[in-house]
């Protein structure tokens, strides 16, 4: 740090799984000659697990956060509560041009909430997203950052109408693409292969991929046992791969359903690393996911994905990408499960900016509208 002069810097924050492969390429943007601003790095802790974090800033160079405020778990109001009283005095002791926030978890809230209570700008990465569903905690975070933020950069351009649906200017938001993207682009060639994981699980041949960690799935017994009962039938065709979050491995033992999996073709095995994940997907025949960024990845690499959620906040995968909405209805998800098997599945195309070079832009928006206004 300190290495650049001039107009200040941008305070980054990340705080959860999927925050890590969007701030590696802004990270990056910022360090590269282009930019006179510098960007320092806050991670929260609200992930803390080896696996949870260690791993994707080792794989993704992602910089040692300067600071770490070490929060870890606790219900909604506790982990949002103690990342803001942890956070205001970062603030305090060097005051940054602008808080850049990322993606829709606790952290994404919690940090811009605090800056703009301070009159520090905040800068919104991967804004305009919404699924309708105000159940789903994400989506309260969404619409509360981008209501704070200053400056916006959307994913989709699609997203515009969201914003000025909930009253946000027009010219505060920018369609930059995808900085998820940028990540898989630039890993795509150090992807782990799959064969490699493959065979350390014991798995050989076709195999499909699952994620499963959304409250709405996981926390309640009924839907997990439907989820993974309709799973234990699809993996009889494909072998499935199942790396499990935190949660969803406590709620299965909470609820007794570990048999479940130990009678199915489905393997499962602790979070893995982006790499790891990213040879699978690339090779995956199909994708069980209820992850927004894994709906994205899949629209990149031309990989089927059957999303186990009734609505998704990206709507772009299902319209130009490979991604089929299905909910959690049996019937549903195995008509999806058996097109897949007939003819290979949705084919899609890529969006359009999801190019590699969404960061790129994003930091040269940021120079310009610092410059702009010192
Ligand atoms: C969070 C995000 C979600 C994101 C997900 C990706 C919010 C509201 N949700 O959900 O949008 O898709 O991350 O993983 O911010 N735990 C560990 N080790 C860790 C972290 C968590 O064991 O390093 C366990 C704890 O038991 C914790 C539980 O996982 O209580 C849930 O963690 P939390 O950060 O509250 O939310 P996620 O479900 O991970």
């Amino acid at each position: 740090m300190g290495a650049k002069s001039g107009s200040g810097h941008i305070l980054c924050v990340v705080g959860a799984r999927p925050n890590f492969m969007k701030i590696a390429p802004i990270m990056r943007a910022f360090a590269a000659p282009e930019s006179a601003l510098e960007a320092r790095l806050v991670h929260t802790g609200q992930h803390y697990d080896e696996a949870m974090k260690q791993a994707f800033f080792e794989q993704l160079n992602i910089p040692e956060p300067d600071i770490d405020l070490e929060v870890g778990s606790g219900s909604h109001a506790q982990q949002t509560a103690e990342i803001m009283k942890r956070f205001e005095p970062v603030l305090d002791e060097a005051p940054p041009a602008a808080v850049l926030v990322v993606g829709d978890v606790n952290s994404t809230i919690a940090c811009a909430l605090v800056a703009v209570k301070k009159g520090i700008p905040v800068i919104h990465v991967e804004a305009g997203l919404r699924s309708g569903d105000r159940s789903m905690p994400e989506e309260i975070n969404r619409i509360l950052t981008d209501q704070l933020s200053d400056l916006l950069f959307l994913t989709e351009d699609g997203a515009r109408e969201n914003l000025r649906r909930e009253g946000i200017a027009d010219d505060k938001a920018h369609f930059v693409g995808n900085v998820m993207i940028d990540t898989l682009l630039y890993n795509l060639r150090d992807a782990v292969p799959a064969v490699q994981t493959l065979a350390a699980a014991g798995v050989e041949g076709p195999f499909g991929l699952v994620t499963l960690h959304r409250p709405s799935n996981v926390d309640e017994p009924a839907v997990l046992r439907r989820l993974l009962e309709v799973l234990s039938e699809a993996s009889h065709s494909t072998p499935l791969l199942f790396p499990i979050h935190p949660r969803t491995a406590a709620r299965i033992e909470q609820a007794g359903l570990g048999s479940l999996l130990e009678n199915a073709a489905i393997t499962t095995l602790p979070p893995l690393g982006y790499l790891e994940m990213l040879g699978l997907m690339k090779e995956a025949r199909v994708v069980f996911t209820d992850s927004g960024g894994i709906q994205e990845e899949t629209t990149a690499l031309g990989v089927p994905c059957i999303t186990l959620r009734e609505n998704t906040e990206r709507p772009i995968t299902v319209e130009e990408g490979t991604n089929s909405v299905v909910g959690t209805d049996p019937a549903a998800i195995l008509a999806a499960y058996r097109q897949v098997l007939a003819d290979g599945g949705k084919r899609g195309r890529s969006p359009e900016l999801w190019d590699g070079a969404a960061a790129r832009r994003i930091v040269g928006e940021i120079n310009r509208w610092v410059e702009a206004r010192s």
